[in-house]
């Protein structure tokens, strides 16, 4: 009886314990906190972050694609035979495995021909209020045509894309499930491709976690770096989602900008005198992956585009370890690359057209 009661004691005790006691001390260490789960692993701290007033936001995760749409606009991506030559693909120069660009001061095209600007990463291009440096397609389905019949790019034209395509059963098929038309159009191609550059995103970066209530994962360097960004006044220009992708800006508002004065930018969309040498203002997401910089690809190391941004558009010169503080807050940016499986094509028919080099 007595060790009955005794048991009985135990019990409720250890109840109290777990229900009462136990989490009022877990908490204290740790507040609680809404966990998920992205690419990649863990993501996302505090739910009401106390950084969410700060004009850099965190990149979000998105789960709700159209798989079957992104899947064939992931096989469009790497499929060789929309160029004239059948060997070119948008990862020639938008290479996934190095940050989404070709890391040349200008891309190489069509019979090997050199390109006039460098070429922008793809990664988190859903981004920008407008695609190309000057801003000339309005969203990612527009700026997918242009490559495929650029002469100077994949150098084919719409019709043969389309006829390539429509020639190999199986993209006629892919086409049907995801547009419910048997023929194939260049604009399906360019929606298909434009999805699953929405897809490109990369999330979970340090400086994210950062944002997102994870003090430790930034350091107090790169914490002073952000602090210098904002002061200094860069955050004017390199904000929201992508860090840059919000603004059409000149470059060379403190000083005229000498190393390029052939690329007029925006003016060329615009034609008003205003708009020489406007540029849109680029993403700064993963930048440490994506030299050389500036459109005229004129430095390839990040600290010299750092100080060059000083210079031309804040009319600053900073010092040594004012710089090099905000290059480590500007690595702190790199975030989940995009893990994807290599996509396998299926072979051309009797109808495809062959390749041309010429
Ligand atoms: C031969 C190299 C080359 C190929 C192939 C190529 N691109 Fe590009 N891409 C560039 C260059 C260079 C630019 C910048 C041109 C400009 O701004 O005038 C660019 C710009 C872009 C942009 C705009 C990014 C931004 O920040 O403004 C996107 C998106 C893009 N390309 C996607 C694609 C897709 C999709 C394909 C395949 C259909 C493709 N590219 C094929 C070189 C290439
Ligand atoms: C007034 C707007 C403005 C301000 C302020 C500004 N930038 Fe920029 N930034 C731009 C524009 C526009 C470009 C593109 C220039 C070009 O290549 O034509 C650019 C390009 C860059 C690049 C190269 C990106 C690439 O992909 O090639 C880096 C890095 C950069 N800025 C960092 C900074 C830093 C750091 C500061 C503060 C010291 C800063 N920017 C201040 C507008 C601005």
């Amino acid at each position: 009886m007595k060790i009955t009661r005794f048991a009985t004691m135990c019990c409720l005790l250890a109840f109290a314990a777990i229900t009462f006691v136990l989490p009022v001390l877990v908490s204290a260490e740790e507040p609680p906190r809404n966990i998920g789960y992205g690419r990649g692993g863990r993501m996302q701290g505090g739910a009401v972050s106390s950084r969410s007033k700060e004009p850099i936001k965190p990149i979000p995760i998105n789960f709700d694609d159209n798989r079957a749409k992104t899947d064939l606009g992931k096989k469009l991506f790497f499929e060789p035979r929309l160029s004239k030559s059948e060997w070119i693909t948008c990862n020639s120069c938008h290479n996934l495995s190095t940050g989404g660009t070709d890391n040349l001061p200008t891309s190489i095209g069509h019979k090997w021909t050199l390109g006039p600007i460098n070429s922008p990463t793809v990664l988190n291009s859903k981004f920008n209020l407008a695609q190309f440096w000057d801003g000339r397609a309005k969203d990612l389905k527009e700026q997918a045509k242009g490559p495929i019949a650029n002469p100077m790019e994949m150098a084919s034209n719409y019709q043969l894309a389309v006829d390539v395509l429509q020639s190999i059963p199986e993209y006629v098929g892919w086409f049907k499930d995801v547009y419910g038309e048997g023929k194939i159009t260049i604009d399906n191609v360019a929606d298909a491709i434009a999805a699953f550059e929405e897809t490109l995103t990369t999330p979970n970066s340090r400086f994210d976690s950062w944002l997102n209530g994870y003090d430790e994962k930034i350091t107090a360097e790169e914490k002073a770096g952000y602090d210098l960004f904002k002061e200094k006044g860069c955050i004017g220009c390199h904000n929201g989602f992508g860090v840059g992708g919000n603004s059409f800006e000149k470059f060379g508002i403190a000083k005229p900008y000498d190393k390029d004065t052939q690329t007029l930018g925006r003016y060329n969309v615009t034609k008003d005198e205003n708009d020489k040498y406007v540029f849109k203002v680029p993403l700064l997401r993963n930048i440490e992956l994506t030299a050389p910089y500036f459109h005229d690809a004129s430095t390839w190391s990040l600290s010299e585009a750092v100080n060059v941004m000083a210079e031309y558009q804040l009319g600053i010169k900073l010092t040594e370890n004012e710089t090099s503080r905000i290059v480590a807050f500007l690595k702190t940016l790199t975030g989940d690359q995009p893990e994807l499986i290599y996509p396998i094509l299926p072979p051309s028919s009797a109808n495809t057209p062959q390749p041309n080099r010429n």
